[in-house]
């Protein structure tokens, strides 16, 4: 363990931890956007910046993807941090006016937002579908082509790999605009995800939907379970 002073405050932190992961252990509030307690810091909205002192400069720093050295002073409440998480919040609502996700966040952090014309579920490029694809489900369907929200192009620019996907949903859970779309056709016998159509497994006792089959072979190969041991629903098992 090491010393860090959190707001003038001295605590003790893991070595390697990060200063946001430090932060919500101290129960200090830090908003966020791109960032999952599972899945790797990307880095990308900035707006869990902090101040950071070592080797005696104060500096922002993003909390998430920084880690904590020995005698790190952090500030989470001074006027720079609260004006460079606000700036971070205006880009993104000059960028996205009508998604709501973050709509609230502007809000939060005092940005004045005019009500929507319509609402709207923009691809904010924050990665989470993407690391959630790549480092929790491990079938990487999807790559960013272009990372950060500083990008110069107005398209999203997350790549779909049709072949590779296994309808699992987790990108669409995961999603904090809504952006990634997925829902269930002919009375579930289909789910569709990133504009696919995939086949849903009927459990062989109760002959509910209950997962995509794409899922289940996946799961089968990766666990050299045979199949036909998957092809029950949990309320069945
Ligand atoms: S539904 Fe497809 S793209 Fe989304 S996380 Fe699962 S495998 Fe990846
Ligand atoms: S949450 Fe840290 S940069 Fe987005």
């Amino acid at each position: 363990m090491i010393n860090i002073t959190i707001d003038g405050r001295k605590v003790k932190a893991a070595e390697h931890s990060t200063v946001l992961k430090n932060l919500q252990d101290q129960k200090v509030e830090v908003p966020t956007l791109c960032f999952h307690k599972d899945l790797l810091p990307f880095g990308a909205c900035r707006l869990c910046t902090v101040e950071v002192k070592t080797d005696g400069k104060w500096q922002l720093a993003s909390s998430c993807n920084t880690p904590v050295v020995p005698d790190m002073e952090i500030r989470t409440d001074s006027k720079k941090v609260k004006e460079s998480r606000k700036l971070a919040a205006e880009l993104l609502y000059y960028r996205y006016p009508t998604t709501k996700a973050v709509r609230d966040i502007a809000v939060r952090l005092g940005v004045e937002v005019e009500p929507p014309s319509v609402e709207g579920n923009d691809c904010i490029l924050c990665g989470l579908c993407v690391r959630a694809c790549h480092e929790v489900v491990g079938v990487s369907a999807l790559t960013f082509l272009d990372r950060g929200l500083d990008r110069d192009v107005e398209e999203p620019k997350v790549d779909y790999l049709a072949m590779a996907c296994i309808a699992c949903g987790s990108c669409a859970f995961i999603c904090p605009t809504g952006f990634v779309k997925m829902e269930e056709t002919g009375g579930g016998k289909r789910r569709k995800i990133w504009g696919k159509e995939f086949k849903m497994a009927a459990c062989k006792v109760c002959g509910r939907y209950f997962a995509p089959l794409d899922q289940l072979k996946w799961i089968s190969k990766t666990t050299k379970t045979p199949l036909k041991k998957l092809m029950t629903c949990p309320s069945c098992k």
